[in-house]
């Protein structure tokens, strides 16, 4: 928890970082829930005139993006330097307005890295382990998890990752798997041994204690970390072998920092890049022993926990520098209710969104469902049109455009010298307070709904007196020009409390007020005896033909990508053909046509739909690991190609009597084959 105790009047120099994302697809609508939130606490702390600085950066190492630089024939500084590119220009688009953004390959970041590391070892904390590993022969490489695939061992499935199996849920150790092949090459992988450099967290374990104990996390983290102590803490393997595409470890040829140690400290680097900049003092935001001068808080992904709340305070202290005073964790998206699906349209980039929406819906949106909890948020897209469009459309704007037009044209833009409603006045500064609390504790879904109750208030006064009314009688024409002056005042007001949501509409209305860049302080005094300028329209309604035209892009941003052949968050594109078979083994798989004629949810199932298949008479009951991609009602009607004579297979939830055929990398990409109508069901596939 942030120290609420310093006031709005007491300048507090303050550092905030966002989770930086991988350099290895272009950013889409779920990265946007980390960005928009803390853009919106940071933009809130400015308008408090507090001294903030807002980093960021692309996280730039990695295996994934090795791989994905091989496969586009260009080099990795070349495939990370064009995603950056790509990736400001997205969240300028969405108005996240970072002071520096620099991504883990720069040189800074390096030097920052090495240095750690070397106080590490003097310090006793790094130890070298010998570790036995899956290994490529072909590629010359180890291969991380998923980079192995092979049969599930425990219910047989083809095709599993090399650390859980995606249609029984069982996890397991690469070597569990049954006939394993590296992904790269689709040859088996040999175990073989290499030294690996260790970080000993486990002699952090009475500061982690400590940490935990702080107001530093939310109670469901703190709640985490009491769980990983109990299961006791684990060094952590800080080492990859070459090829690798990071920065060498010192000393150690042949070995590179795993990407997850060289990107948080990627927050230090790029907020020394913005210091170099502009001559501010880095070490007194960093250093241990300078930690009151200022404040540092993290935003994350609820993913991406463990590496901010145990690793890198443990790196930090081992370091000498200071640790955070607070992380703060939000949960993922669902788009409509579930996971967000390429195949739905509702996997939608950043860009996509852009050319067919307005930033500032969805900042509100988001800002209307947020929290200061791990929980999921859900963009239900028929909500989001409506909630836009009554809040700010029919609520904030209208009371603008509503009292503008006398002001302007019956009093030449000139607001009277007092206003009809000192009392409303008097509501607005009064839920200040509360709503500056709303916003420090990231209970921005509250804040959201208590400035919305004063633009009820607003409009209410404006229905109550009808200045449309009073400006037939001339004797009325003052009363007309003090309660469009309150209107007006109201909106101000409304602007300033919405500044840190809405940046670009309220930039537009101050230029509309005809006033400098509001402040929280401005809340107090209103604007009388003033001229503002013409109204134009400062925002439009959402109308449900641009979230359709999204949606369908969407449709198509996937399958350009599929015919590309670079998939946006799978580097691995294709999977490799597997082994020959002969025709004699081809001619015993029987493929018949199937109705799916009912679908459903499995209870205790995280991937499987139980389906019932009507073969043309023949009924089946199938378990199909499709759940990841599709709702059961999607299913119902649809037809299918299924295994017909494969060996009824007993499973946890039931017996399983064939197999339907689907194909994609898995998750929500996974499409189950859809015979055209004509068919019937129980045909043969031939
Ligand atoms: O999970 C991710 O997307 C990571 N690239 C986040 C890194 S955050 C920080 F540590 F750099
Ligand atoms: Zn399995």
């Amino acid at each position: 928890m942030p120290n609420l105790k310093k006031t709005c009047a007491e300048t507090r120099k303050i550092l905030v970082t966002n989770a930086l994302p991988y350099a290895n697809g272009p950013l889409h609508l779920g990265h946007m829930v980390g960005f928009m939130q803390a853009d919106i606490w940071v933009r809130f702390q400015k308008l408090r005139g507090h001294q903030v600085t807002y980093v960021g950066g692309d996280d730039q190492h990695g295996t994934p993006i090795m791989l994905g630089a091989e496969k586009k024939g260009i080099s990795a500084e070349q495939l990370v330097a064009e995603i950056e590119e790509s990736h400001k220009t997205s969240l300028a688009g969405f108005g996240i307005g970072f002071d520096n953004y620099t991504g883990t390959h720069h040189a800074e970041n390096e030097a920052l890295v090495k240095e750690i590391y070397l106080t590490l070892r003097e310090r006793g904390h790094i130890e070298v382990k010998t570790i036995k590993q899956a290994f490529d022969e072909e590629k010359g490489m180890f291969l991380p998890d998923r980079y192995v695939k092979g049969t599930c061992p425990k219910c047989k499935a083809a095709d599993q990752y090399g650390d859980n199996c995606e249609v029984c849920g069982t996890t397991y150790d690469t070597t569990d798997l049954i006939d394993p092949y590296s992904v790269l090459s689709g040859k088996p992988p040999i175990e073989k041994e290499s030294d690996h450099y260790f970080f000993k967290v486990s002699d952090f374990k009475d500061m982690l204690t400590q940490w935990k104990d702080s107001d530093a996390l939310q109670p469901e983290i703190a709640n985490k970390l009491t769980e990983w102590f109990e299961a006791g803490i684990i060094d952590w393997d800080i080492s990859r072998d070459k090829p690798y595409w990071g920065f060498e470890i010192p000393d150690a040829p042949g070995k590179y920092f795993y990407v997850w140690l060289d990107a948080p400290i990627g927050y230090m680097a790029s907020h020394k890049v913005h210091c170099n900049a502009t001559q501010d003092d880095w070490a007194s935001y960093w250093l241990a022993d300078k930690s009151d001068e200022s404040e540092l808080y993290h935003f994350i992904g609820k993913d991406i926990v463990r590496f901010h709340t145990l690793f890198w305070p443990a790196m930090l202290e081992a370091a000498g520098y200071r640790r955070p005073n607070g992380v703060f964790v939000h949960g993922f998206l669902t788009v409509d209710g579930a996971k967000m699906s390429k195949s739905r349209g509702t996997f939608v980039m950043a860009d996509t969104y852009l050319k067919h929406l307005s930033p500032e819906y969805l900042r509100y949106y988001y800002a209307a469902k947020l929290g200061n909890n791990v929980v999921d948020m859900d963009l239900n897209l028929e909500d989001f049109a409506a909630r836009v469009n009554s809040d700010l459309v029919g609520k904030v704007v209208n009371i603008a455009s509503r009292c503008a037009g006398f002001i302007v044209k019956r009093f030449d833009g000139q607001l009277a010298n007092k206003s009809a409603a000192p009392e409303l006045h008097d509501d607005f500064v009064n839920a200040s307070q509360s709503i500056a609390q709303r916003y420090e504790k990231r209970e921005f879904s509250q804040a959201m709904r208590e400035i919305m109750a004063l633009a009820d208030k607003a409009n209410q006064f404006i229905d109550e007196h009808k200045p449309w009314v009073l400006i037939k009688d001339e004797s009325k024409l003052d009363e007309v020009q003090e309660v469009c002056t309150a209107g007006i005042n109201a909106f101000r007001s409304l602007c300033i409390y919405l500044k840190p949501v809405l940046p670009e509409l309220v930039a537009q209305a101050e230029s509309f007020l005809n006033v400098a860049e509001l402040t929280w302080g401005d809340l107090e005094q209103p604007l009388t005896d003033h001229t503002i300028n013409k109204f134009k329209p400062l925002m439009t309604r959402i109308e449900k033909d641009s979230i359709d035209a999204m949606i369908e892009e969407s449709k198509k941003d996937l399958a350009n990508e599929e015919k590309s052949n670079i998939a946006a968050d799978s580097p691995l594109g294709q999977d490799p053909i597997s082994d020959e078979i002969n025709f004699d083994d081809f001619a015993k798989i029987d493929l018949r046509v199937a109705k799916i004629i009912k679908a459903e949810h499995v209870d205790g199932a995280d991937k499987l739909l139980q389906l019932t298949l009507d073969l043309g008479g023949d009924t089946r009951n199938v378990f199909a690991g499709i759940k990841s991609a599709y709702q059961p009602h999607e299913l119902e009607g649809k037809l299918t190609v299924m295994v017909a004579n494969l060996a009824p297979r007993k499973m946890r939830f039931g017996m399983s009597e064939g197999m339907v055929l689907a194909a994609g990398p898995g998750g929500s990409e996974l499409y189950i084959l859809n015979p055209e109508d004509g068919a019937q069901p129980g045909m043969r596939v031939k």
